[in-house]
């Protein structure tokens, strides 16, 4: 199933909560947590207390993606301020099998996350202990960047060894991730979808919440136009064997 996890990094940080909120009636049921260090990549941004604060403002799933060097330092504070899900980047974990059982043993979802550069195969052996692989179609650090074809590419492969290897795992995509991209992103076989300027950035995250996933949910044949006027009550499920069926044969 196609859903959207709404990147807080391009929202309004002074009302966040607000913000948090506006994607949530929007249709985003994932809030996306950049953590940066500002040495693995060149920008600061948070840590635990304001994923504590988040806890607070959202039921949906904190999906706390880390952009740290030293990330096995912080699992047991994100753990104890209520994220759901953990990612690590492959590039940042020197022993990345013990950093995502770390993650595991907390009691939390674990991840791995591939910059643009970083070739899908290098975590097969891995891929049987992660709750998803992100893809980085962007290079991590900044919003509103534009999207790197070749991600398409990361995405249709990693989809492929998913089937292969019989997992479940699912895929997620981050950076660029916009009206003009978002069909192919789908359609390639991405479920979990990033976005934080498409969400956030003119300031009216349910409108444009609501229309990005809309479109990204009709181009993976779950949509309808009901859903689109934003006035379907139901389920989607024939949708979703469809979007399933699409990502094995991507
Ligand atoms: C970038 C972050 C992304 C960022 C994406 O390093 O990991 O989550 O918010 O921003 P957009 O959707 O604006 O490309
Ligand atoms: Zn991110």
């Amino acid at each position: 199933m196609i859903e959207l996890a709404a990147s807080i990094l391009s929202a309004d940080f002074a009302h966040l909560a607000d913000e948090v909120s506006e994607a949530e009636r929007g249709g985003a049921t994932v809030i996306h947590v950049d953590v940066m260090d500002g040495h693995f990549v060149p920008n600061i941004t948070l840590g635990p207390p304001v994923v504590k604060s988040l806890r607070k403002a959202t039921k949906l799933p904190l999906d706390c993606h880390l952009m740290i060097e030293n990330a096995d330092e912080f699992i047991p504070a994100l753990a104890d301020a209520g994220a759901n899900w953990v990612s690590v980047h492959y590039e940042a974990c020197r022993h990345l099998h013990r950093s995502l059982e770390l993650i595991a043993q907390h009691g939390m979802k674990p991840a791995v996350v591939l910059n643009p550069a970083t070739r899908v195969g290098l975590v097969r052996d891995i891929l049987p202990m992660v709750h998803h692989v992100l893809i980085m179609s962007v290079n991590p650090g900044f919003g509103g960047q534009q999207f790197i074809p070749f991600s398409l590419d990361k995405i249709r492969y990693l989809a492929e060894l998913r089937a292969e290897l019989g997992l479940a795992f699912r895929i997620e995509v981050d950076g660029g991730v916009a009206h003009d991209t978002v069909a192919r992103v789908v359609q390639a076989g991405a479920e979990l979808l990033v976005a934080g300027n498409a969400v956030f950035g003119a300031g009216e995250a349910e409108k444009d919440a609501r229309a990005l996933l809309a479109a990204a949910r009709e181009a993976a044949g779950e949509g309808s136009s009901r859903e689109r006027a934003g006035t379907a009550p139901g389920s989607k499920s024939g949708g979703r064997s469809k979007a399933r069926t699409a990502s094995k044969v991507a």
